[in-house]
């Protein structure tokens, strides 16, 4: 039997005519970003560029090369008035938006960066926002008090297979590529969190950072069944977003970037718009909790396009035991 399509499902689920040209493009821009990935240990294209982003950060050419696409991509579609880039210090403007174009497309082009050359997995992952302005010249504050009104979420994963999990407000989704047909069709109709699990995902490398909440949840799940938790704990840490988020999806479990006494890391790493914001609408669309030392992530009020944000995201079983711990710590 025919496996749904990502167009037919996106009708299935209400979403507008706008968000769904949206999505439908970027998974167009997507399939192509999984070919250039796949071939560039052949084509050079797997080392750093001479060129620094907003965050300080050395340009992989890969995340230039998957900007440009996506941008280039998204200027095409008239529903979208304005986007915001990891790879890009300003908003974008959309000079081809129609009137009342009122979505903004907030994205990492690539996540995950530093496993290029070790072939290591990466993805792509964005958020669409619906603004209240249509005005010509969208601003940072227009984006950012829009951030509560997030009208899609999802991430692409370039590993053995190329997937896609995606919301549109509701139901968490997997798609995978078919390579035969070049379109996404649907694995999974309505992915939920398990509420168990024994695995955590840190990197405990920056342990002497932590605050005390983590480290004592830290310092439980490795005493394991000698410990509170009376159970052993697996650890896990791919050092790109998409791979350890996309586990919890699959395992249940939970995945911190903590704030960190280090300079420069004092809200963590992971972007607001378009790392923390669009996983934290899939996880608790899936059932899990999404919270920020220890807010709700998805109540943040960022106040910059590139703000870095602690991130906890979990199975709603765990959170309870870490909220405990802040709660401690008062
Ligand atoms: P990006 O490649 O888009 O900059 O994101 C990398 C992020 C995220 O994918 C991952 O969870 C985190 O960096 C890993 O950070 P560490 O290298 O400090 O472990
Ligand atoms: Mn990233
Ligand atoms: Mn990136």
């Amino acid at each position: 039997m025919q496996k749904q399509t990502l167009k037919d499902w996106l009708k299935g689920q209400g979403a507008t005519k706008g968000v769904s040209d949206i999505l439908l493009a970027i998974a167009g821009s997507c399939i192509k970003i999984a070919k250039i990935v796949k071939n560039a240990p052949l084509d050079g294209l797997i080392g750093a560029s001479s060129q620094t982003n907003v965050q300080g950060e050395v340009q992989k050419d890969l995340d230039i090369i998957t900007n440009d696409l996506m941008v280039g991509d998204l200027l095409r579609i008239s529903s979208v008035s304005a986007m915001v880039s990891e790879e890009i210090d300003e908003v974008i403007q959309n000079p081809n938006k129609s009137k009342n174009a009122n979505l903004t497309v907030c994205f990492d082009p690539l996540d995950g960066s530093s496993n290029i050359d070790n072939n290591g997995i990466i993805g792509t992952i964005f958020s669409v926002l619906e603004l209240a302005s249509n005005s010509k010249n969208i601003t940072s504050n227009d984006v950012l008090s829009a951030s509560k009104n997030q009208k899609a979420a999802g991430y692409f994963i370039y590993g053995p297979a190329c997937l896609l999990m995606v919301s549109v407000g509701n139901k968490v989704s997997m798609f995978s590529l078919s390579e035969k047909q070049q379109r996404f069709l649907l694995v999974d109709g309505d992915i939920s969190i398990a509420k168990n699990s024994n695995e955590f995902a840190i990197n405990m490398s920056y342990q002497r950072f932590w605050d005390s909440a983590i480290a004592k949840y830290i310092e439980q799940c490795l005493l394991g069944e000698m410990g509170e938790r009376k159970k052993n704990f697996n650890m896990r840490w791919a050092g790109s977003m998409v791979a350890d988020v996309h586990r919890i999806f699959m395992h249940g479990g939970v995945f911190i970037y903590p704030s960190m006494d280090k300079k420069g890391s004092e809200n963590g790493k992971l972007r607001f718009l378009y790392e923390a914001n669009p996983m934290a609408m899939l996880v608790e669309n899936a059932g899990g909790m999404a919270i920020s030392n220890p807010a709700p992530i998805r109540e943040i009020s960022a106040t910059n396009i590139h703000q870095r944000v602690p991130v906890v995201l979990r199975t709603s079983g765990e959170v309870e035991i870490l909220l405990k711990l802040y709660q401690n710590i008062k």
